[in-house]
């Protein structure tokens, strides 16, 4: 059995800033630490996708692919692996090209949600500001990209408190990303972040995370923002598992795997939730979240649940060789 850990590009845009640049050293930490969990049991090779990824993997007789592929451009960047490994007949990790184009689009996500009664926020979006004109909303509201992801584009004038700073805002992102604008309902509330793990009938919810923002300064706002997820790391404490009653964790649990199953995600995914009222807000899906030893969220979800880095790796290996009948 061989297994390649496949990635981008390095995107040489992404390397002239500070955030790039670490997000870079991240990126190649993983693949060292997952590369290490694979070698122990399988031949493990790792790969870069680009014009030649079919011939290569063929060429290596490579069975799974470890899917680690956010995509470089393009609204559907994220299904672009998956969709040429379908061509190829390469089995992989984690979901396919439909269910990571309606995970990483939060609009389409956001419909589906509303439509199968997972509570997610309100929301409007527009292709220029004039569509703004005759639109009354409820402030405050977060301005943000539909399909971006580590809080690209989710600062903290993004939580605007009326029309003249929303149309500003909206103004702003119109010129920085795809259109249209995600306007959203602000959710007051804790925020978590829910890891699931398998398929169909046979998953796992690993304990839930709460990001707690009340050691923050009084002067930021209580989200996750850009600023917040990149300079006041030390500022943001995490519970895990999260201070929830059983009545409540069962609701969140209950939502998370009917948004994730509503997605049709597969092998793992992070469910992101704000609490108001008792009710969990479905905020997004993370198909394709990080998995840094330590520092990512499902990592840390994982060890709370007794499953440690290596654990982690092979439940997700395993999940994607049962459902594509490898054995
Ligand atoms: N409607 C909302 N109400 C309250 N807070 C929100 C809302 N939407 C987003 N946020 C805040 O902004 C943060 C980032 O939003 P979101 O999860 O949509 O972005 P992302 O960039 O895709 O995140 P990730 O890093 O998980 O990929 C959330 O964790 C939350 O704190
Ligand atoms: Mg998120």
């Amino acid at each position: 059995m061989k297994i390649a850990i496949v990635t981008d590009k390095p995107r040489i845009e992404v390397l002239k800033n500070k955030e790039g640049l670490l997000e870079d050293k991240q990126k190649k930490q993983t693949i060292e630490e997952i590369k290490k969990v694979l070698s122990k049991r399988f031949k493990c090779i790792n790969l870069v996708f680009d014009d030649n990824i079919v011939e290569n993997l063929k060429k290596e007789q490579v069975d799974l692919v470890f899917n680690l592929c956010n995509g470089i451009k393009g609204n559907d960047r994220l299904s672009q692996l998956p969709a040429i490994l379908e061509y190829a007949g390469i089995p992989y990790t984690g979901s396919s090209p439909l269910s990571h184009g309606l995970a990483y689009n939060k609009i389409y996500s956001s419909i589906l949600f509303k439509k199968i009664g997972v509570p997610t926020p309100d929301f409007i979006y527009v292709y220029n500001i004039m569509e703004l004109e005759d639109v009354n909303l409820n402030y405050p509201v977060l301005v943000k990209p539909k399909d971006e992801g580590s809080s690209r584009g989710i600062y903290e004038n993004s939580l605007v408190y009326n029309k003249k700073e929303l149309i500003k805002k909206v103004e702003e992102d119109l010129k920085i990303y795809n259109p249209p604008i995600l306007i959203n309902e602000y959710i007051e509330g804790r925020e978590f972040t829910v890891g699931i793990l398998g398929n169909n009938e046979n998953l796992k919810v690993l304990p839930i995370l709460e990001i707690d923002f009340s050691n923050l300064p009084k002067d930021l706002n209580n989200i996750y923002s850009f600023e917040v997820k990149n300079y006041y790391g030390d500022k943001t404490t995490y519970h895990v598992p999260a201070r929830l009653d059983n009545r409540i964790k069962r609701v969140i649990e209950k939502t998370s795997i009917k948004a994730y199953n509503i997605l049709g995600m597969e092998d793992y995914a992070r469910v992101d939730i704000r609490l108001k009222k008792d009710i969990p807000y479905v905020l997004e899906i993370n198909s394709l979240p990080g998995l840094m030893k330590g520092h990512s969220d499902i990592t840390k979800m994982a060890k709370a649940a007794g499953l440690d880095y290596e654990g982690l790796i092979m439940t997700i290996v395993k999940n994607a060789m049962k459902r594509q009948n490898i054995i």
